[in-house]
């Protein structure tokens, strides 16, 4: 949503909290534009994004906010306003931002406007946040996952003081709509229907960084699609931690199904995403709902975790492996075109050789189009951190390159299996190698490289896939 920003714009129909935020924003310009005069060029600003589409769409609304201020937007960190927008899921995606923070005081030693702030998943967590305080002194401005549309306040009480500003909400039961935003693509957007999650499935930090499950109200989510389409938007990705079960928490309960019915109806939209879909919450309306839609793309992401059910029922994921099979079925039965792919972690505690062998069973039985495959990883505070039974890294190691042979293998014989079809591609972009060519997406969520030019960018065209490149197809416009 590309917002005007006056302030007499901003009536009585945005909440109070939106309002004060915009009178910061107000705030903000007028300094920045000070700012830019005194020095006499324009301010930077980056914003780097670690993790989840869920922390993608956040930056986006990171960037929306620094926009409006003026700040020009800069892909590099030698801007004079540095955002890492953190994830905290896996260990590596944690230590990334500890490696890179000290380049970013380098930058800052040379650059005496500079600012840097922290915001994300791993801010929601004390040791993180005590550990910059103590060690990386020239962080300006940290904040987590609830407060994001407070950045322009916090960017002011920086600048009033002389200090650090710290501010992490435990979990939040607020949703503040209607603050600006910036889109990556003009033709494609994520799209928020709920936050935060309830599983706590016992390895995932997940929960405890992004707080209890609260679901947007259906008129907002039907109103920023709407706006979106009037801007130009096709294809929206609906996003949750479990969107399968949207809808509980509201005054006027609704269902996952109900809710893409009313999406269904927004003229000129064309195709619906969704993800993350927990297989427990998976309900045979949804199917239905599915299987009947012109516009919900023929794909879907149905994370197993693992293939055995008694590491299932350790992981606290409630369903066991004969039960998500059962789904599947359900699943392929009802739309046989389906391209299901998955999330897989290996090595969690406990994790035998047969627990192994029934995860690589799954992939066989159901036959992904391709799988994320993770090695588990420790996360303090998770009940599996403190489980004994670490499985052994060199065990680990193997069992993942297997697993993942075999899902590449599978995965390219299914891909082989829509060759010399033709399909429909949204075209996303110019080819990064070849710029005679442009890259679409398909509705099962595979890429397309054909002919084409910038004009097409945005569309969605009839192309015939002429050969299968494994994960991708070269084709041509018909
Ligand atoms: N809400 C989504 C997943 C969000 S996290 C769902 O339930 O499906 C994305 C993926 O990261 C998870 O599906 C899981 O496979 C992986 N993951 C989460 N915690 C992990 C950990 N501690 N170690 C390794 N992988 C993990
Ligand atoms: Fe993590 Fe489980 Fe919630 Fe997904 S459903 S975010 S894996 S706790
Ligand atoms: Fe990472 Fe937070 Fe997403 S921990 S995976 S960015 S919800």
């Amino acid at each position: 949503m590309n917002l005007e920003n006056t302030m007499s714009q901003i009536t009585k129909e945005f909440s109070d909290e939106t309002q004060r935020q915009y009178q910061f924003i107000e705030n903000l310009k007028i300094w920045y534009n000070k700012k830019t005069q005194e020095i006499g060029r324009t301010l930077t600003a980056c914003v780097q994004c670690f993790g989840c589409q869920m922390n993608a769409r956040d930056a986006e609304k990171i960037t929306g906010i620094l926009e409006q201020i003026g700040y020009q937007m800069v892909e590099t960190e030698e801007a004079d306003f540095v955002i890492y927008n953190t994830c905290t899921v896996r260990e590596n995606a944690n230590l990334k931002v500890y490696g890179r923070l000290g380049y970013l005081n380098k930058l800052k030693k040379k650059n005496p406007h500079m600012m840097i702030a922290l915001c994300g998943c791993m801010m929601q967590e004390q040791t993180v946040v005590d550990k910059i305080k103590k060690s990386y002194r020239y962080v300006d401005i940290i904040f987590g996952t609830h407060n994001i549309f407070k950045l322009a306040e916090l960017m002011q009480a920086r600048l009033d003081s002389k200090g650090m500003i710290i501010d992490i909400w435990k979990d939040t039961t607020e949703i503040v709509e209607d603050l600006p935003s910036e889109r990556k693509y003009r033709f494609k957007a994520g799209v928020n229907i709920m936050f935060g999650c309830n599983n706590f499935c016992s390895y995932c930090i997940v929960p405890y960084v992004r707080g209890r499950e609260r679901s947007r109200n259906p008129e907002d989510i039907v109103k920023e699609i709407k706006q979106l389409v009037a801007d130009g938007v096709v294809e929206i990705m609906l996003l949750g931690q479990n969107v399968n079960s949207y809808g509980k928490n509201l005054e006027n309960p609704m269902t996952f199904a109900e809710l893409l019915q009313e999406i269904e109806k927004i003229e000129g939209l064309e195709r619906i995403r969704f993800m993350t879909s927990h297989p427990k919450d998976l309900s045979d309306s949804l199917i239905e709902v599915m299987k009947h839609s012109k516009k919900i793309c023929t794909h879907l992401h149905l994370p197993v975790q693992s293939g055995s059910s008694r590491i299932l029922k350790i992981m606290n994921r409630k369903y066991t492996k004969e039960q998500y099979l059962d789904l599947v079925d359900r699943i392929k039965t009802a739309m046989p075109e389906i391209s299901l792919t998955t999330d897989i972690i290996v090595g969690f505690p406990g994790e035998t050789e047969e627990d192994f062998e029934e995860t690589l069973d799954v992939i066989r039985k159901v036959k992904y189009d391709s799988a994320y495959t993770f090695i588990y990883s420790k996360r303090t505070g998770t009940p599996a951190a403190s489980m004994e039974e670490q499985v052994d890294d060199a065990v680990v190691k193997e069992r993942f390159n297997r697993l993942l042979k075999e899902v590449q293998t599978i995965s390219a014989e299914l891909t082989k299996k829509h060759e010399n079809t033709v399909q429909k591609a949204l075209v996303e972009q110019i080819n990064e190698q070849d710029a005679s060519l442009v890259t679409g997406r398909l509705s099962n969520n595979l890429l397309v490289h054909f002919k084409g030019c910038e004009d097409l960018i945005g569309k969605i065209v009839d192309v015939r896939l002429n050969e299968c490149k494994g994960f991708y197809y070269i084709g041509e416009m018909v």
